[in-house]
């Protein structure tokens, strides 16, 4: 069992003990789980190179502790409740036993079509239960999976599978997604057409349209799994060993692949799932994220299934067929904890109440919410009208790069205050430093988020380019791992997330860097140069604005934008089409060609004036020309 917290003593007791004795805390914790070897040492670290190591030189496989271990107490009990996109589709209960068959089945399928321990496999899948099984069937047998959200297009995808020269593709033929009906296949198609490692693709067959086969390459899921019936030994892996890659944008052009291990990843989703959610064993927990993100890896796929958890996976989106379907499943599945983003929320709250009549939603007892701030008009509807007033509200920090939970309140047991991370989980040892580095010591105190000691869960590296990883991270404050985030520690000591401090925005939960959209933008044959910010946006939470030079010599404004916005869908994907375009002269940048974002983030965001020093501008009126032109936009 586990360590569960169950009193606040007994989180300020447990944090203390993660504080004074580290490696015995977490040492205690891992011996909970099912190694094949034990470790030597808990950790091994230095931040300079940056170099961690946890559970050093244990063998283990975390499928064993997801599946084979739980077959022995419950291999009847419910895994997965699959909710299909269209509620009159028949939704799928999977049970251990079951997700153990598939996942050997799988598994085995690889191996026959020449996956082996080290291959990198790329996941471009709907939400179906067959996403989370491949991903679990690469980690039997020591492939690395990266998981794509299904929303990025070709080119995003080709750059991913050439950054990590991927040997398979696991893909589906199409995807629901509320009304719409997206080709998947075709995608792949296009992506491999500028790929050179990829040697087979995987198709699951789920919309039914029809898709090209290329022989020897291309295989259907249903016709690959003939004959790979039967157990598959579950790899040796060292805890250090990759379990997944996945990528994420930084403030510079190129996302990078962020590296998860199998040790660590494993001890932290576990515990911090059962301790931040306080699940219980008969609980129904429900994450409606997408497996492409983080937050679907470590609390719809690892987390839950490492803790023997029954949990919902959602196919479809919240407002289909209505804004009540999240309600709707939640009852329809008596779900006991539900986590989703503040996006979702506010989207909701926005439909008023009415959406929400004749559901009782009366099995709930825990709220999360993940992925943005959450501002306190939200957190007040969640908690009255989901809620019913209950529920204690988890508002959880984390990022891609921790793995797991780091900030947030433990349910029902830490106080809440409303858009409030709180307190840090045991084994977090945050810090607050000004931007020259200083410590910010005691309470009421606002600076750039760090962490000075590692946690299991930690990013190793950057797939490729360890120096990447160096430079982003660990080389801004020396001896710290640096968040990108900016932070408040009240006079309580909470901690409330303020946003990001470098060039990457969030819109609707989703991280984009400004960089990534400018390149896109910038291969459009017109534009000249482009300089990309987020807003406040009342759902989104940031929206993108784009300010771009560009010749309209030839086409209305009105068309460039248009088409502007269609290349960046092209590029990256729908989520980074910009919300707001406007064609201006020049851009306000420094004698030394920097581009003074500060003033474009004030004119984005409605703001005339008060814009500073503005005294190393090289063209002062260029500010008013942009001015007048978003106004007159506005
Ligand atoms: O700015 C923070 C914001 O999301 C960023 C991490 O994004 P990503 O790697 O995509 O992971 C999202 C899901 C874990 C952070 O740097 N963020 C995440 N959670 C919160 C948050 N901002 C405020 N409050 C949160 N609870």
């Amino acid at each position: 069992m586990n360590l569960k917290i169950q009193t606040l003593s007994g989180y300020f007791h447990e944090y203390q003990k993660s504080v004074l004795e580290p490696e015995k805390f977490w040492g205690r914790i891992a011996e909970t789980f099912h190694w094949k070897k034990k470790w030597d040492n808990v950790v091994d670290w230095n931040f300079e190179e940056p170099s961690v190591k946890w559970f050093v030189n244990g063998k283990m496989n975390i499928t064993e502790n997801m599946l084979d271990r739980h077959l022995f107490t419950s291999a009847d009990k419910t895994a997965i409740l699959w909710e299909p996109n269209d509620p009159n589709e028949a939704h799928r209960t999977i049970t251990y036993q079951e997700l153990y068959d598939l996942v050997c089945q799988f598994s085995n399928t690889l191996k026959a079509q020449g996956v082996e321990k080290g291959d990198r496999v790329i996941i471009y899948m709907p939400m179906v239960p067959e996403a989370a099984i491949a991903m679990m069937a690469c980690a039997r047998i020591g492939a690395v999976h990266s998981v794509v959200f299904a929303g990025f297009s070709s080119t995003a995808l080709a750059d991913r599978i050439n950054d990590c020269q991927a040997k398979m593709v696991i893909t589906s033929d199409g995807n629901f997604r509320g009304a719409k009906k997206i080709p998947v296949k075709s995608v792949v198609d296009e992506a491999l057409e500028n790929t050179t490692s990829v040697e087979k693709v995987i198709t699951l067959k789920r919309t039914g349209e029809e898709v090209t086969m290329k022989e020897g390459r291309d295989l259907w899921w249903h016709e690959a799994i003939q004959g790979n019936e039967g157990p598959c030994p579950a790899e040796a892996m060292d805890s250090e060993d990759m379990l997944f890659i996945l990528y994420t944008s930084g403030s510079t052009g190129k996302p990078k692949g962020v590296v998860h291990t199998c040790g660590g990843y494993m001890v932290y989703t576990h515990f911090t799932f059962t301790n931040v959610f306080q699940y219980q064993a008969d609980d129904i927990f429900w994450c409606s994220a997408d497996v492409g993100w983080i937050t679907g890896h470590s609390y719809i796929v690892y987390g839950p299934l490492l803790a023997g958890a029954s949990m919902v996976m959602f196919e479809g989106v919240p407002t289909y067929p209505g804004p009540d379907r999240f309600w709707q499943v939640i009852d329809k599945y008596k779900v006991n904890q539900f986590y989703t983003a503040p996006t979702a929320i506010r989207a909701l709250q926005a439909f008023g109440q009415e959406p929400l009549e004749g559901y009782s939603l009366s099995s709930l007892k825990v709220l999360g919410t993940v992925g943005e701030p959450i501002n306190e008009e939200a957190w007040h509807w969640y908690h009255a009208f989901v809620g019913k007033g209950k529920c204690p509200i988890v508002d959880t920090w984390w990022q891609t790069e921790t793995g797991g939970i780091m900030i947030s309140p433990i349910a029902g047991i830490t106080p809440t205050k409303p858009s409030y991370a709180t307190l840090p989980l045991p084994g977090i040892q945050l810090t607050i430093l000004d931007d020259q580095g200083n410590e910010l010591k005691g309470n009421s105190v606002e600076g750039n988020l760090c962490v000075k000691f590692p946690w299991p869960s930690m990013l190793r590296t950057t797939y490729g380019d360890h120096d990447r990883c160096k430079q982003v991270y660990f080389s801004m404050f020396k001896g710290y791992y640096f968040t990108g985030d900016g932070v408040k520690r009240d006079e309580d000591g909470y901690y409330r997330i303020l946003g990001r401090v470098d060039d990457v925005i969030n819109v609707s939960g989703h991280r984009m860097g400004t960089a990534e959209v400018e390149n896109a933008i910038n291969e459009h044959p017109k534009v000249v140069e482009s300089a990309v910010v987020g807003y406040d946006h009342e759902i989104k939470g940031q929206g993108i604005y784009a300010y771009v030079i560009a010749d309209t010599t030839d086409r209305t404004e009105e068309n460039l934008i248009k088409e502007i916005k269609l290349t960046v869908s092209n590029i990256i994907g729908p989520i980074a089409r910009p919300d707001k375009i406007q064609i201006v002269t020049g851009l306000p940048k420094t004698r030394s060609g920097k581009i003074m974002r500060r003033i474009l983030r004030k004119i984005a965001n409605g703001e005339v004036s008060n814009f500073g020093d503005t005294s190393t501008l090289l063209d002062p009126s260029v500010v008013d020309q942009i001015i007048e032109g978003a106004l007159q936009k506005a």
